[in-house]
């Protein structure tokens, strides 16, 4: 069996940020189709070019060119075990896709939702600060980096992602009403949806997903 598990929620529910440490702690990658997008914009590359529009505006990138991302990094060796999904599915389609990758019975799926407020997931994404060299995520309040406006971790200057804007943030959120939403009665129906309070500082919601998480691998008991 390999193990898929989902980080699920609103743009700035702190997917990200948990994917990381769970990465870490369980030792598969954390794949995010955000990241793969943003490296092919930042590289110029086709998919890039592609892909920038539909980022910038706030809108979903179209499902096939996803897919096919996700497809192609889910093969790789490293995901042989099992892996992290931050920001994909994001529709019913990318779900089915992703089911359609692996032969039934394969996977061993557990979806975490990251149940956040607005008002909370709008000051996270004004705050939010990233490290263009190594990947590092700040807040200006919550975790600022202890260089300043600096990475503390690699030295460089820190940036704001373009879809941080507080327009772009509003239709981020309405895209994930409409398309993204609708995916958690998608899972509940398979009974492999479980929900966590994301409001809270970030360990407290680390172990909450990690005992999730460990529960669905044999290593306890929850109920979906
Ligand atoms: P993507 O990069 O996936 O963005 P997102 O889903 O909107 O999520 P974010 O990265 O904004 O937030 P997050 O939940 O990861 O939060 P984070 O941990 O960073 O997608 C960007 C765009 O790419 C999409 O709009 C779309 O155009 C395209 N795209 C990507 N995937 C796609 C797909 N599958 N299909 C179609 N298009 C796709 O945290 C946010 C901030 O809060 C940080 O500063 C962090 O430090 C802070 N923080 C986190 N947790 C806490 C906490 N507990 N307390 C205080 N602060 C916290």
């Amino acid at each position: 069996m390999k193990t898929a598990v989902i980080l699920f929620g609103p743009p700035g529910a702190g997917k990200g940020t948990q994917a990381r440490r769970l990465s870490v702690e369980l030792g598969y990658p954390s794949v995010s189709t955000g990241d793969i997008l943003r490296e092919a914009v930042a590289a110029g590359t086709e998919l890039g070019l592609a892909a920038r529009k539909y980022m910038e505006s706030g809108m979903l990138v179209p499902d096939e060119v996803v897919d096919g991302i996700a497809r192609d990094r889910l093969m790789r060796p490293d995901c042989a075990r099992g892996f992290i999904l931050d920001g994909y599915p994001r529709t019913i389609n990318q779900a089915e896709h992703v089911e359609s990758l692996f032969p039934r019975g394969e996977l061993n799926t557990v979806v975490v939702g990251i149940r956040v407020d607005d008002e909370v997931l709008l000051r996270r994404l004004a705050g939010r600060r990233t490290c263009p060299g190594c990947a590092k995520m700040f807040h200006v309040q919550s975790s600022p980096s202890k260089a300043g406006d600096r990475c503390d971790e690699c030295g460089t200057q820190l940036v704001q992602r373009r879809d941080d804007s507080e327009q772009v943030v509003k239709e981020r959120l309405r895209v994930y009403q409409e398309n993204t939403r609708p995916l958690i009665e998608f899972y509940k129906s398979r009974k492999v949806y479980f929900e966590v309070d994301g409001s809270g500082a970030v360990d407290g919601i680390f172990e909450s997903i990690l005992g999730i998480v460990n529960a669905r691998l044999g290593r306890g008991a929850v109920s979906a």
